[in-house]
C-alpha cells in the first residue's frame, strides 16, 4: 500500500503531532537495530572534539539522550572517573542499552525519563551538562535550556550540540524522513536562549562531523549564578 504524505505545511502544530510518530517510539524502535551503531560512529567525531573542551571534574555530570552510551560511557572513565555520571533517555529500550555498556561503571546512574519532566536526585546538581542531537525534539527548546541552565552548580557549563540546525541545509527534510516532529533552529535562536537562561560566556562552533558537511553546531555557555 503507498501511503501519501500529509501536505504539513498546511497542518497546525496538532494535526501534525497525530500525523507523526513520538521520539520515544522511533528511538525504542531503533535501540534494537542496527541504528545506535551508525549514531555512534556519525557522532563520536564532533563528541570527542566537543569533550575536549570539559574540564575533569570531580562533580556531577549529566548526558541527556544518552542513545546507546557511547559518549556517558567515554566521560565516566574519563574526565567524571572521579565523580558520579548521570544519563536519561526518553526510550528505555536505549536505557537498557546503555545499561549493558556501562554495567562495569560504579559511578554511572541511568533512568528512562523524558527531560522536560525530569527531575535530579535531591540536592544534585551538575558540573556539566551535555546532549548530542536531542533537543531538536523537545517541542519547546527554550524551555529545555531554561531547565538544564537551572540544574547547573555554580561554574557548570551546558553543552547543546546539534546537526539539525539552518545553517544545514541537508537536515531539513529529516522531520519529514523520520516522520517524528523537529524544532529547526539557527545558531542564534540556540545563543539567544542560553542568553535568556542566564548563562554566560556563551559561545557557538561547528566541530566536524561524519555524516553532515557543515558541521555539529555546539553551543556552551556557563552558569555564574549561586
Ligand atoms: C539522535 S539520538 C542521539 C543519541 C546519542 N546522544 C548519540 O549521540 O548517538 C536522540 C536521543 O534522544 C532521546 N530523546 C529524545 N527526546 C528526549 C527527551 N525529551 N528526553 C530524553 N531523551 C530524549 C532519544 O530517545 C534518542 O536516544
Amino acid at each position: 500500500m503507498r501511503i501519501l504524505r500529509p501536505n504539513v505545511t498546511a497542518c497546525t502544530g496538532l494535526q501534525m503531532s497525530e500525523k507523526k510518530k513520538n521520539a520515544r517510539d522511533v528511538f525504542n524502535a531503533w535501540a534494537l537495530d542496527y541504528h545506535t551503531k551508525g549514531m555512534e560512529k556519525g557522532h563520536w567525531e564532533s563528541v570527542r572534539e566537543a569533550f575536549s573542551l570539559i574540564p575533569e571534574s570531580g562533580g556531577n555530570y549529566l548526558e541527556i539522550g544518552v542513545g546507546n552510551g557511547y559518549g556517558i560511557a567515554h566521560m565516566a572513565r574519563n574526565h567524571y572517573r572521579g565523580g558520579m555520571c548521570y544519563g536519561l533517555d526518553i526510550s528505555e529500550n536505549m536505557v537498557r542499552v546503555t545499561a549493558e555498556r556501562t554495567r562495569d561503571l560504579a559511578n554511572v546512574r541511568l533512568e528512562a525519563a523524558d527531560f522536560l519532566t525530569w527531575e535530579p536526585p535531591a540536592g544534585v546538581r551538575f558540573s556539566c551538562i551535555f546532549s548530542m542531537e536531542v533537543f531538536y525534539y523537545f517541542a519547546d527548546v527554550a524551555a529545555g535550556i531554561t531547565r538544564a541552565a537551572s540544574l547547573l552548580a555554580p561554574g557548570g557549563m551546558l553543552a547543546v550540540l546539534v546537526n539539525h540546525h539552518t545553517g544545514n541545509p541537508e537536515s531539513y527534510t529529516w522531520s519529514d524522513d523520520l516522520g517524528t516532529p523537529m524544532v529547526l533552529w539557527s545558531a542564534r535562536e540556540y545563543e539567544d536562549a542560553f542568553r535568556a537562561a542566564g548563562l554566560s560566556d556563551i559561545g557557538h562552533c561547528y566541530l566536524p562531523d561524519r555524516t553532515d558537511q557543515t558541521g555539529t553546531l555546539c553551543t556552551m555557555g556557563v552558569n555564574h549564578r549561586r
